[in-house]
Formats: structure tokens, sequence, C-alpha cells
């Protein structure tokens, strides 16, 4: 129902979303402006194509507009404290193992990281972005070593708190991950090929379209082969899997960032105009974990994502 597809699929084959979609040469925040403008254009065609559609088209448009949010998530206000965002990151990582997400995202990035190996001779170098308290960085190099596959692995994110604990559990269980400070959005202190793979794990509804094709524009600096994210399906039924899930963690702060996740999440076919947005020269292919994700890989090395849907 959130998807609408149809009512997509006409904007971008309009000349009005064609011209205010040129983004090539721009980067950092011209390209942020450019992007914003863009997904507000769609959206804003897609109420007046929804209204000449009739009734289900309005009504589609209409609840999924009404859905939409700016509100802020605690997970990213500045006055929140860290130790409470610690508490929400822990929450996710549990809710990430329990469900077996963290395998799933490494069965999607693996026959990349094959790939990698295999063409430079050497251990594939992954750099995860807004990785809260590390839990997948972690799985990631644990799942590797037991598939015998040899892997760099890099977690990052912004809040201090979260380095420190993904260091603790890292030395913890005897892996060798190395976590850092990163800034997703500008990555500025990182040189140009430093990793292979950029990852991130359910975090891309925390960006605006702008800063989300600034990410991807950075990752195509920053990565040689690919940009990959994972976040939640938007749907009803995820609303009510996600509000679900942390109504049962009891912790008003969970619930309160996970109704706003929820609101947030991007459609696929917003995700694949980000991405072209963010690298109009790479591929982009959007794709699905069943029932629960939706997948973007943006390649960087000229070949394509084997996924259900290209852009
Ligand atoms: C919903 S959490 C996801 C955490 C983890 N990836 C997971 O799957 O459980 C979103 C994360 O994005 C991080 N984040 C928000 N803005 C960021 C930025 N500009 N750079 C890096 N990380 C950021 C937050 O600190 C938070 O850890």
């Amino acid at each position: 129902m959130l998807q609408l597809h149809p009512l997509n699929q006409a904007v971008f084959s309009g000349d009005a979303f064609r011209e205010a979609t040129t983004t090539a040469g721009l980067r950092g925040e011209p390209l942020e402006a450019q992007a914003n403008a863009a997904l507000a254009l769609v959206r804003h065609e897609r109420a007046r194509i929804a209204e000449e559609r009739g009734s289900f088209a309005r009504f589609a448009n209409g609840l999924d507009a009404a859905l939409r949010t700016n509100a802020m998530e605690h997970m990213d206000d500045p006055n929140f404290p860290e130790s409470g965002k610690l508490a929400i990151a822990n929450g996710l990582d549990l809710l990430n193992t329990v469900t077996g997400s963290y395998g799933r995202f490494f069965s999607l990035l693996e026959p990349m990281l094959h790939t990698i190996a295999a063409r430079t001779g050497r251990a594939p170098r992954v750099l995860e972005l807004a990785g809260g308290s590390g839990g997948f960085a972690c799985a990631l190099a644990a799942l590797a070593a037991k598939r015998g596959l040899d892997l760099n692995v890099t977690g990052s994110d912004v809040v201090p708190l979260y380095i420190d604990r993904a260091r603790e559990k890292a030395t913890a269980h005897a892996l060798h991950v190395d976590f850092r400070i990163v800034d997703a959005l500008t990555m500025g202190e990182l040189d140009a090929g430093a990793y292979d793979i950029i990852f991130v794990a359910q975090s891309v509804h925390h960006f605006s379209p702008g800063q989300l094709a600034r990410m991807v524009c950075e990752a195509s600096r920053v990565a040689t082969t690919a940009f990959v994210s994972v976040d939640g399906y938007r749907s009803l039924s995820m609303l009510a899997f996600v509000v679900g899930t942390a109504l049962l963690s009891f912790s008003p702060a969970a619930i309160h960032d996970a109704v706003i996740t929820a609101r947030k999440f991007y459609s696929e076919d917003e995700l694949a105009c980000i991405g072209r947005l963010g690298a109009p020269n790479a591929k982009v292919a959007i794709g699905r974990i069943w029932p629960l994700n939706t997948t973007m890989v943006v390649r960087f090395d000229g070949l394509t994502a084997s996924s259900s849907k290209s852009a």
C-alpha cells in the first residue's frame, strides 16, 4: 500500500522530474539541496497524479503522506543522553540477533566479498556506517571467520559511547574489528578507495533524501566497489511489526523511536531515485530481504548487482 509504485513510475516518466534530477558533478551541500528538491517534487507530482487517478490512488497517497514525519528520533537528538541512546542501540542489536537479521545481511554481502577477494587477491575491506553499538560489525567478522573468508572489517558511528562499547564487544569475543568515529554524511577524513564496500544497516531513514544522496556520493569516492544499504520495507505491516516489537521492550524511548522509524522508511522507488542522484554513473539495484527489508546496492565498479529491480 505505501510503496505507491504505479504513481512513482508515472512521476519518473514526466519531463518535470527529468529536469529536476540532474545532479552530475554535484557533491556536498549543493547535491543535498538538489536531491531534497527532487524528492519534494516526486511527492508533489505523486499527489497531483493521484488526484487524477481516482479514489484508491488518492487514498493510498494520502495515507502515505499522513504517515510521513520529520520528527527527530531520540537517537538523533543531540540533547538526549548518550546512555539512553546506547540502551536503544543495544535493544536494536538484540532484535537483529533474535530475528536472524545479521545472517541475512551477511548473505547479501557474501557474493560481493568473494568477487572482491578473487579480483584483488587480498582481504576485502568493509566499512559499516551508522553501526550503533557494533553488533553487525562483530557478527560480520565472526560469520566471515566461520566461512574461512579473510575480511577486514571497520565499524563506525558518530556516537563516541557506541564506539567504546563496540570495541569492548569485539575484545570480549576476540574479534579483529576496527572501530572509529565517522560522520556518514561527510566521510571527510577517509581516503579515496580506502574500502571496498560501504554498508549501512537500518539507518538510511535517519537521513533526508539529500543527506542520503550525499552519503552515496561520498561512498563512491571512498569505496572501490559498492554502497550497500538495508532498511525496513515501507508498508503498514512493517509499521505494525516495528511498533509491536518496540512495545515489548516497555521502553518509552524505544517505542518513540520505533514509531518515527517506521513512518520514515523510504519506498523502493524513492531509494532507487536517491541512489541515482547520489551516484549518476553507478548501477543502482533495489532488492528485498523478505519480509522485513528493502536493500539498495549501488555499484561503482560498472557491474550490476543481481536484484529484482534495477535502476
Ligand atoms: C537505527 S540506528 C541503527 C544502528 C545499527 N546499524 C543497527 O542496525 O542496529 C541508527 C544509527 O545511525 C547513527 N547515525 C545517525 N546520524 C549519523 C551520522 N551522521 N553519521 C554516522 N552515524 C549516524 C546513529 O547514531 C545510530 O547509531
